[in-house]
């Protein structure tokens, strides 16, 4: 394992709140890796910034009258104080229309320019005579000319994942009339100067997920296309060409370059080289799998046309949308739960581990279900980690005026229960390693209530011969399955930390030690409280019922 790593995960759109969709398949399982990471020594940046350019946040504000500028501020820092309620713990989180990152997209493009990379070309763009502007990206929704999706946008069709080359039966998105095309002139990346080095790049990248990678394979054998860069709209990058004065970049040239220009700002400000750092750096872009071909085909080949200054991605850990009650998640029809909504209801941790626990390391869509959600929480979290936590340490608050016992006398089920936690922190830790984090979870469940067992068994009340070992062991399971759930539920693991009443933090604990009998004999532990409380059905029922209305 590589001792440094950068996370990042896709750029939020500045132009609406987070919500359920969102953190499923990027946000939690970046956030749980670099906590993993960091716990197992890893010198990891969790970078993170709101993606400001582009038509999507420009349609969103001239909807609202507002200015752009300000509108992108205001959901930079909405989304962050929703991200970290939700316990996304961001090393940086800065924004693709900082200084530094319009500086950095200016001189990428110049050194493509100078790559032999970028053509001009005049080409013919929808124009929306009721509109008066010129209409690119998500300005025209039509057919997808591949898979027939209706209702795409131009620039994106996510039916299929593809970039529509032209969008059939086109309408103008703001007035939903049939556009006019016009000349105007374009700056264009030659994606199709990559093949070679795409296809190399994927066969020999040991980490990319074998399903997505197949995939681009075959977009790649189908033909790729040049990709038009420049969009004749007021609110992006500008063009560093006197001639195009007027035009900014397309939002997608910009945006992921702020996964680089981000880190090297924040590590050149903690006094560490950044490019150096990024270089020798294990790169990780958590996305979903609706940019893939963003992130395996225009990412790696900008990355390439600049000569490879700085490192391609290691690992693009790719996961499916999330449904909302089996339903696709619209907020146009309010089918969808706010980030901040969800938050008001229950603790994060809570919508930590369900998630956690429903999205596999594939590209499979997941779904959120209500009553599935009350069923895990109720009997996964509380009813087996909760009531294991809870009833070994209030007995030995009880029965043992909080201080923990040596061991007396071993048996067999000791013997076996204390192997356990000897190889739990490599088991978990391989899981996490690849990237499960749904089985890592399931691992931690699995452990949890073989203790449980082990507890019910030995019968401690009775307090017979062994019990005192029993005690010792059971509290020193609570202790490894504290540090094994930090980077999963960070809240509740602090808290278990707490009740034990370990010295220091959980969070700066060693991941081996998660295999360590680190509650010693007459450790006295700290106040215990039930760390969980039970979701209610009538509550559940009521949520359910609401969503959809307005
Ligand atoms: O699809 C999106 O939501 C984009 N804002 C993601 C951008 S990630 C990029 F920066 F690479
Ligand atoms: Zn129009």
């Amino acid at each position: 394992m590589n001792n440094k790593a950068i996370i990042t995960s896709a750029l939020p759109y500045a132009n609406g709140e987070i919500h359920l969709g969102h953190v499923a398949s990027t946000y939690l399982p970046a956030d749980i890796t670099t906590r993993f990471l960091k716990l197992k020594g890893v010198e990891a940046y969790y970078i993170c910034a709101s993606d400001d350019f582009g038509t999507p946040i420009l349609i969103q504000a001239e909807k609202e009258k507002k200015d752009p500028a300000n509108y992108v501020k205001f959901w930079n820092k909405r989304d962050l104080e929703d991200f970290i309620a939700f316990g996304i713990k961001f090393d940086f989180f800065y924004r693709t229309s900082s200084p530094e990152n319009i500086e950095f997209v200016q001189n990428v493009f110049k050194k493509l320019c100078e790559n032999g990379h970028i053509y001009e070309k005049e080409i013919i763009q929808f124009y929306c005579k009721f509109d008066k502007k010129f209409l690119p990206d998500r300005y025209v929704i039509g057919r997808c000319p591949y898979c027939k999706a209706e209702d795409q946008y131009s620039d994106l069709c996510e039916k299929c994942g593809r970039v529509p080359t032209e969008i059939e039966n086109p309408r103008c998105s703001i007035c939903k009339n049939i556009p006019v095309k016009e000349k105007t002139k374009h700056y264009f990346f030659k994606l199709t100067n990559f093949v070679k080095d795409l296809n190399q790049w994927l066969e020999e990248n040991p980490h990319l997920q074998k399903d997505v990678k197949k995939y681009v394979q075959n977009w790649i054998r189908d033909g790729l296309v040049d990709w038009d860069i420049t969009r004749d709209i007021s609110w992006g990058v500008s063009i560093p060409e006197p001639e195009a004065k007027g035009k900014v970049f397309y939002g997608w040239f910009d945006n992921h370059l702020a996964y680089i220009s981000s880190t090297i700002k924040f590590l050149n400000e903690k006094g560490i080289d950044g490019i150096k750092f990024w270089n020798s750096a294990d790169i990780y872009h958590f996305i979903g799998k609706d940019i893939v071909y963003h992130h395996y085909l225009f990412l790696p080949a900008m990355r390439i046309g600049i000569k490879k200054e700085y490192k391609l991605p290691d690992y693009i850990p790719t996961r499916g949308h999330l449904m909302l009650q089996a339903k696709k998640i619209s907020k146009s029809r309010n089918w969808y739960i706010g980030l901040k909504e969800f938050l008001n209801l229950y603790p994060a941790d809570y919508l930590r581990f369900y998630l956690t626990s429903i999205t596999p390391y594939r590209q499979d869509d997941l779904n959120f279900d209500w009553d599935e959600f009350s069923a895990k929480i109720n009997s996964e979290l509380i009813g087996n980690v909760g009531n294991f936590v809870n009833r070994s340490l209030g007995f030995t608050q009880k029965n043992h005026a909080g201080v923990v016992p040596a061991e007396d006398q071993l048996d067999e089920i000791d013997r076996d229960v204390k192997d356990k936690i000897t190889n739990f922190a490599g088991q978990l830790g391989e899981l996490m390693e690849q990237n499960h984090h749904d089985r890592a979870i399931k691992k931690i469940l699995e452990f949890s209530a073989h203790f449980n067992q082990y507890f019910q068994r030995k019968e401690p009340w009775k307090n017979g011969p062994g019990t005192k070992s029993c005690v010792y062991i059971a509290v020193n399971a609570v202790r490894s399955l504290s540090i094994g759930l930090f980077p999963f539920l960070p809240e509740s693991a602090g808290k278990i930390w707490s009740q034990l009443n370990m010295q220091g933090k959980v969070s700066d604990q060693k991941w081996e030690s998660i295999s360590e009998f680190g509650v010693k004999p007459d450790h006295r532990i700290g106040d215990v409280f039930p760390l969980f409380k039970k979701v209610e059905d009538a509550d559940i029922q009521k949520y359910k019922a609401k969503l959809g209305s307005s």
